[in-house]
């Protein structure tokens, strides 16, 4: 995938063809493990090395790619896959071609494609179960999940981080984080999670107005992408196109520091980008009289760092 946006195929443009009978070396990644390790697959039916028999997309993938373009978007495909013949980290086709794939569908399938573990436990009866009596887990969960997180998720839990609110995407899972943060500052302005709600709250919420829909805001760096729901969207400053069309709320950007590296080599300068960042954070908090920010956004990385303090 990568490979394919090296080549100029970036979204929403003509895919300029690759040379059949190019090959894709894949000595850089190599290089940077150790002898045995470049020497072992990651897999053991992996391919030496990327096969490519055809222009991308192919006879085969154009003519899907039309056939899918009557009822789907299809102005952002990089590629068409062919995911039953993926393997590991290698990308198919539906020509044949078999490449290197360092985009991972956004980093999302770390363990490769058609992973053996994950395909045997897709047939477990555990895993039907999951998937043919999907619970509304609020209100029915299963007599399994309190072992199924306390063996699973909260296993990779940080430290001190021991309840689970489960999502089913980034921009949920962030969402779900801002809600909590102005959740927080508002039970704290109420007097606690005993407090009850007013009247006026329970009231005013049914019309979208204060006090029950507080002027809260989160406040987000430029060029960080946060998802694409509505709150999420306001958050995310990086392309336009992700946001046009869109209501947003009116919430604050800030400057994000751009370091340079390597940092020891610029570390003054860098030192210098995170204080005018940190300054300009302090600042919008304190001055945003009409929706003070209840919550840093996520940072750029994708980690949602609220903070309810404010
Ligand atoms: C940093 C970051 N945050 C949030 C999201 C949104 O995740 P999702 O597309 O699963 O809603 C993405 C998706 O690419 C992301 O890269």
């Amino acid at each position: 995938m990568a490979a394919l946006r090296a080549a100029g195929a970036g979204a929403g443009k003509a895919m300029r063809p690759l040379s059949p009978s190019r090959s894709f070396a894949t000595g850089g990644a190599l290089r940077m493990a150790s002898p045995a390790a470049a020497a072992a697959p990651f897999r053991p039916d992996e391919p030496a090395g990327p096969v490519v028999k055809t222009p991308i997309p192919g006879p085969v993938a154009t003519r899907l790619i039309e056939e899918l373009g009557e009822s789907f978007e299809t102005r952002s495909v990089n590629m068409m896959a062919d995911y039953s013949k993926s393997v590991g980290n290698y990308i198919a086709d539906p020509d044949g071609n078999l490449l290197l794939d360092v985009y991972a569908q956004i980093a999302s399938i770390p363990v490769g494609y058609n992973n053996a573990a994950l395909a045997e436990a897709a047939r477990t009866p555990e895993m039907v179960d999951a998937l043919i009596n999907r619970p509304a887990l609020g209100n029915f969960p299963s007599h399994t999940w309190a072992s199924l997180l306390r063996t699973g998720i909260l296993r990779v839990a940080p430290r001190g981080l021991d309840n689970v609110y489960t999502a089913m995407a980034g921009s949920d899972a962030n969402e779900i984080a801002y809600k909590a943060a102005f959740m927080y500052r508002r039970q704290r302005e109420r007097g606690g999670p005993e407090a009850d709600f007013s009247a006026e709250e329970l009231e005013s919420a049914m019309r979208n107005e204060a006090p029950g829909s507080p002027p809260l805001s989160i406040l987000s760096f430029r060029q960080g992408f946060h998802g694409r729901l509505f709150g999420t969207l306001s958050t995310t400053r990086s392309k336009p196109i992700h946001k046009l069309d869109i209501p947003a709320f009116d919430w604050p950007q800030a400057t994000f520091p751009q370091t340079r590296y390597p940092l020891d080599e610029h570390a003054a300068a860098n030192a210098a980008a995170e204080q005018a960042s940190l300054d300009e954070v302090e600042h919008l908090i304190r001055t945003r009289a009409s929706a003070p920010p209840a919550a840093s956004g996520p940072t750029t990385t994708g980690t949602c760092r609220t903070r309810p303090t404010w």
